[in-house]
């Protein structure tokens, strides 16, 4: 029988944002946006997850309004939304009015690729890729620019918060790692340097949205480039960074792990997110292979079963390591998977194919 789960059904609250319970879509890119514009496919497949109780919604990534910020990255990614222009943002509008008509709350990620992003690629094949090593003050002045204007834009629009995909390897990420970031000047250097990027940044889309609108930031060790690398060796230099983080402004920490619930530093069963709750004093939110037997790397590649895992979800939950549960896959394949939990169905199969669909 399956464990007493309704403190994952309590309601949480940050700033305006209220939602019902605390299961979250995590960010995931769809390709689904041609020429950066959302259309109704795209706000029918979140509202389908909103109707069946997904709490909070938090997009694909977006592009913001800069020609370096999305282009093909890991995966070739095209026909990835922006989040400026009259027709993106005509289309985002009605996700949101959508999503809201159905009860959820929606949140987009807001994001810049960095180095990731493949030189010469569409939608705008002459600008260059923004690296930490050989930015210029003006690039660096324009991109936080770029990320103000996207974050008025969304919030004008109605959506609930803004959320900063800081992780993975991507900009933000790649300046506060030290393998993407050897600048010895107040950009770079030792890890309160490395963090200037993002702290100014938060400072900055703090002071345009105003208080009490949510800002998410997404952290995460690992880098696409390199799943073992650390950006933080250790829980001082993680302390340092989320500290930073936190009193610029981020108001919750998306703490993107791929497996939930292994430990994050030797010596102490604490995962993650439970390390940076306790060391940001802010909500966060876990997310890695919740449902699955496999992380989403090995799943490409490796059968795959769909699992319950709740029960280390809730006693980690309980423990308090995170106030916030973040599903991948799970919503992919399953959009009712929120639902079933609460009634006690069974979850869709794993199927490797989702990755590619929209529904
Ligand atoms: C198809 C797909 C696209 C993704 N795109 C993004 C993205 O745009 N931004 C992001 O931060 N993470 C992205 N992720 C990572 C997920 O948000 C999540 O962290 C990861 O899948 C692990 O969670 P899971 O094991 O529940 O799937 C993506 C994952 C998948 C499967």
């Amino acid at each position: 029988m399956r464990e007493d789960l309704s403190p994952l059904f309590a309601s949480f609250t940050c700033g305006s944002l209220k939602i019902p319970n605390r299961f979250v879509m995590s960010p995931m890119t769809r390709k689904f946006s041609p020429d950066g514009v959302p259309g109704d496919d795209v706000a029918a497949y979140y509202k389908r997850r909103a109707l069946a109780k997904v709490g909070l919604i938090i997009t694909e990534g977006v592009g913001v309004d800069h020609p370096s910020a999305v282009g093909h990255g890991s995966m070739g990614e095209e026909n990835i939304p922006v989040m400026h222009g009259e027709a993106a943002l005509a289309g985002w509008r009605a996700v949101v009015e959508e999503v809201h008509a159905a009860g959820g709350k929606i949140i987009p990620q807001l994001w810049h690729m960095g180095g990731i992003r493949q030189e010469g690629t569409p939608p705008h094949p002459s600008a260059k890729s923004m690296r930490p090593n050989d930015m210029s003050e003006a690039d660096i002045a324009d991109i936080i620019e770029a990320f103000i204007r996207s974050a008025v834009n969304a919030k004008t629009i109605g959506f609930d918060g803004i959320a900063l995909h800081g992780g993975h390897g991507y900009l933000i990420d790649s300046f506060l790692w030290s393998g993407t970031n050897q600048r010895d000047d107040m950009w770079g250097g030792d890890i309160e340097r490395r963090s200037r990027f993002a702290v100014e940044l938060v400072k900055a889309l703090r002071a345009a949205v105003g208080p009490g609108f949510p800002i998410l930031f997404r952290i995460s060790q690992w880098k696409l480039q390199d799943y073992e690398a650390k950006l933080a060796e250790t829980e001082a230099d993680l302390a340092l960074i989320v500290g930073a983080l936190a009193a610029a402004g981020v108001d919750i920490f998306d703490v993107s792990t791929r497996v939930f619930s292994l430990p994050a530093f030797a010596g102490s069963d604490l995962g993650l997110a439970g390390w940076i709750r306790k060391l940001s004093g802010k909500p966060t939110m876990t997310v890695g292979s919740i449902g699955f037997d496999k992380e989403l790397a090995a799943s490409f590649a490796q059968p795959t079963s769909a699992i319950d895992n709740l029960g280390e979800v809730l006693r980690r939950f309980n423990a308090g390591e995170y106030d916030l549960v973040a599903l991948g896959r799970a919503l992919l394949m399953d959009s009712a998977w929120v639902l079933k939990v609460q009634i006690g169905r069974d979850f869709e199969p794993f199927d490797v194919t989702a990755y590619g669909r929209l529904d």
